[in-house]
């Protein structure tokens, strides 16, 4: 009601070709990573600032998701907030209410970390513009609100830019950085801006482990060394695939990337195991599927039991009867979220 600014944004998932497992420092990445943006699961956040209630200097914060207040949600923004109020001076001098929700369902399986960290990020960004009455230069702007993002939970920092975007040092991605993430839609090869992403729901329920877990478990794995030295040589060889447009050698390196990671948690101390029976039933349905139609379609998969399916738009409608026919059954309900490389973050108001 005695709102005095308030700005909206919209922004998406991402789901990771080169995955980021392992960390150090603030929220710095161990190996660099690289993804695809998405376009239907986005996170939208609404920022507003009204005059504060109490004199105190306590930041004041009401977070609602979904129009319902949230405590929980409240008390991992509030976190966030202290420690990066330096730089975002406005998060003392008012009272601030966030109001945010997902345009996929909260128990589809997918992390809602990436969208709901960038909106929030570039939502602080815009309001800080505001507030100071400035425009930053659009390219600042974004490497800006990545950083923010990444702070509250790496894999956000990608979701800021529109395609593909890559995040960690690389000598071959002009810009690259452990501190944000960089705009990877101009050199790849077209086809890739057509790819899909069906999202195959295994399971629904409720990770058993937590990515800030998984993350921590990297620091006694056995495999470490040898796994941050494989992400970086795959993340090489994928990005000539990417210019070139060579599909083949995507996937290869997009499956190995993904059977890594989960190979790497059933080696942690403790071990743990996301895939499912299900996930398992549809890798097989999956490899042989392309091996007898000859179509590029290749999965990877989150910290989760879920298959992404990533494929040329030009095979659509052969996949989607593939996954009618052979994949449907193994998903919880039948689910699936039919999903394809997006655009990048909007600006609402
Ligand atoms: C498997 O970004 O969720 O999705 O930084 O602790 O918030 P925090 O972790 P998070 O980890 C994502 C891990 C991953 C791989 C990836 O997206 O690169």
């Amino acid at each position: 009601m005695n709102t005095i600014k308030k700005v909206t944004w919209q922004s998406p998932s991402n789901i990771a070709l080169i995955k980021y497992w392992g960390k150090h420092g603030n929220q710095l990445p161990n190996n660099p990573s690289i993804s695809f943006t998405l376009e239907e699961c986005y996170s939208e956040t609404t920022l507003a600032i009204e005059p504060k209630t109490g004199s105190s200097n306590e930041i004041e914060l009401r977070f609602y998701f979904d129009k319902k207040e949230n405590l929980a949600f409240r008390l991992k923004i509030l976190q966030f907030f202290e420690s990066i109020h330096k730089e975002f001076s406005f998060l003392r001098d008012y009272s601030i209410v966030i109001h945010s929700m997902n345009s996929f369902p909260h128990s589809s399986g997918i992390a809602s970390s990436a969208s709901s960290m960038s909106a929030l990020a570039l939502c602080l960004c815009s309001m800080d513009d505001m507030l100071n009455k400035r425009k930053t230069p659009k390219d600042d702007f974004f490497a800006r609100a990545s950083h923010f993002a990444r702070l509250g939970s790496g894999s956000a920092c990608r979701s800021v830019y529109p395609v593909m975007a890559s995040w960690g040092k690389n000598k071959h991605i002009k810009n690259s950085s452990d501190k944000f993430a960089t705009d990877c839609s101009d050199w790849i090869h077209p086809i890739f801006k057509t790819f899909q992403n069906s999202i195959l729901i295994a399971s629904a329920s409720e990770k058993k482990v937590s990515s800030r877990v998984g993350h921590s478990l990297m620091e006694t794995n056995p495999f470490a060394t040898a796994r941050y030295k494989q992400a970086n040589d795959n993340l090489n060889t994928l990005i000539k695939a990417l210019m070139t447009g060579d599909l083949d050698t995507f996937g290869e390196i997009v499956e190995t990337e993904a059977l890594t990671l989960h190979a790497l948690m059933m080696c942690s101390t403790p071990s743990f195991t996301l895939m499912t029976p299900n996930t398992l039933a549809m890798i097989e349905a999956i490899r042989d599927f392309r091996e007898s139609s000859q179509i590029p379609v290749y999965f990877t998969l989150d910290a989760g039991p879920n298959i992404h399916l990533l494929y040329p738009n030009k095979f659509k409608s052969k996949v989607h009867e593939f996954i009618d026919l052979e994949l449907k059954q193994f998903c919880e309900n039948g689910r699936i979220i039919f999903d394809a490389v997006g655009k990048g973050p909007k600006l609402i108001k």
